[in-house]
């Protein structure tokens, strides 16, 4: 017998899950290096821009999505726009399927480096023991155990386990942020860090490589583009507007790495740390931030204890959303027991994230085209679905919008703008992917 559709028990749970979700390694360790890459303030504005007028629109359009379809990301589009757009649910779970796959790894780094830092037990040596944490058996085991956590949430349901732990640790991560970002403020000489995150250099604002990366960001940290949001959303019980929904978790989100940045960023000036974050993006938090922990004795223990628990739990909180998009699209297509399927995905997942756990390059590349270009790819195929092809999707959104003109404006955004600027980036993310895999080869 198959078990019912599972279901939110209440709107907050859904919301703290949702922006839980999007709440993740990006927002501290993409958003991070990529700011720092892209000429800092300049880029937090154009990212910011982005946020509201691609991502959010978006992200109302694939929670529209989910929640009218009841399905989750697998059947979701087959279901809305008819039998020959079925494959787009295939590509959905498979993206989702790549990302979890080096997603876990790095949530096993920062495990690790938890009970490192927390132990006092990382040296001034961080790029050392970086390249030690990064690749090889440690880090095979540490993503074997980040994987067995986000089964373990899973396993327990919608409601007993992702709501559950979504409403116990975002508020902690919240408060844990918060605390971060007020000690960043007393560092002596932190200034610098602060003018070259908040003052923008209008020049670099208007570049396309400026806006190409910040729409990649603004998809991965929206854990937009794949059916994430889509599935969270199909377990909805409510009627009524999305449009508040979409806007709240976007804002959520940004505000994340923004303060994010207000912790990162003054610590890496105050220790001179700048090369460090441009020179390994993977690595930057990772060889940076210990370093300046180390630094400090027994402040620093303390202070990166918190700092790798904030992002243990923002990684925990956005895996678990990655799995539960295997697992339904398994229940949908075996007709599964959900423990089963927990296993299964999770199992699954486990064995493809090794390459990544073994070798830097593989995690690079996979983070290069599942966690940028398909998930553009995905937001494509989402706007032009509900935009041109989805015949429900002017009812499903007709409220909730302030304003008759707001309205048209997200229509427009929709059929026209978004997709023009998506195709553009994706010229651009084609060519640079190409240059990574040559660059990896090699
Ligand atoms: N948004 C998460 C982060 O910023 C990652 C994530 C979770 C994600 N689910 C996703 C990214 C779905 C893309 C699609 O770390």
């Amino acid at each position: 017998m198959t078990e019912p559709r599972p279901s939110w028990h209440s709107n907050v749970g859904f919301l703290l899950a949702a922006v839980g979700s999007a709440v993740g390694l990006g927002n501290l360790w993409r958003f991070a290096y990529l700011a720092s890459e892209s000429g800092g303030a300049a880029f937090v504005l154009v990212y910011l821009a982005v946020i509201v007028l691609v991502g959010a629109p978006l992200l109302v359009a694939e929670l529209a999505m989910g929640r009218s379809a009841r399905e989750g990301a697998f059947r979701a589009p087959g279901r809305l726009a008819g039998r020959r757009l079925e494959w787009v649910g295939a590509l959905f779970v498979l993206t989702g399927f790549a990302i979890l796959s080096y997603y876990s790894v790095i949530t096993g780094w920062t495990a690790r480096y938890l009970v490192d830092v927390a132990r006092g037990a990382v040296g001034r040596d961080t790029a050392a023991r970086f390249a030690e944490a990064a690749s090889g058996g440690a880090a095979v085991a540490w993503h074997l155990a980040a994987m067995a956590l986000t089964v373990a949430i899973v396993a327990g349901g919608v409601r007993g386990g992702i709501e559950r732990a979504s409403l116990v640790l975002m508020p902690a991560l919240f408060v844990l942020l918060i605390a971060l970002a007020a000690w960043a403020g007393t560092l002596p000489d932190g200034g610098a860090g602060y003018a070259f995150y908040l003052r923008p250099d209008p020049a670099r604002m208007w570049r396309l490589d400026t806006f190409t990366s910040a729409v990649g960001q603004a998809f991965f940290s929206l854990s937009l583009g794949m059916g994430a949001m889509l599935t969270y959303a199909s377990y909805l019980q409510k009627r009524g507007s999305l449009v508040r929904e979409g806007f709240v978790i976007a804002l959520a989100d940004s505000s994340v790495a923004f303060v994010g940045g207000l912790v990162t960023f003054p610590i890496v000036y105050q220790f001179g740390l700048q090369g460090q974050v441009g020179e390994s993006t993977v690595g930057a938090l990772f060889i940076a931030l210990p370093h300046a922990f180390a630094t400090l004795g027994a402040t620093g223990q303390i202070v990166g204890t918190a700092f790798f628990l904030t992002l243990l739990i923002a990684a925990l909180t956005s895996a678990i959303s990655l799995l539960e998009v295997l697992v339904d699209a398994v229940v949908a297509r075996t007709g599964w027991s959900r423990r089963r399927a927990v296993v299964l995905a999770g199992g699954a997942t486990a064995l493809a994230g090794v390459p990544a756990a073994l070798d830097l390059r593989w995690l690079g590349v996979a983070d290069r085209i599942a966690g940028n270009l398909l998930l553009v790819v995905g937001g494509l195929i989402i706007a032009i679905l509900t935009g041109w092809i989805w015949p429900g999707a002017d009812a499903e959104l007709a409220d909730g919008f302030p304003h008759p003109r707001v309205r048209r404006a997200w229509i427009w955004l929709l059929r026209v703008a978004i997709p023009a600027a998506l195709a553009l980036v994706l010229v651009g993310a084609v060519r640079d992917a190409l240059g990574e895999i040559a660059a990896a080869i090699r």
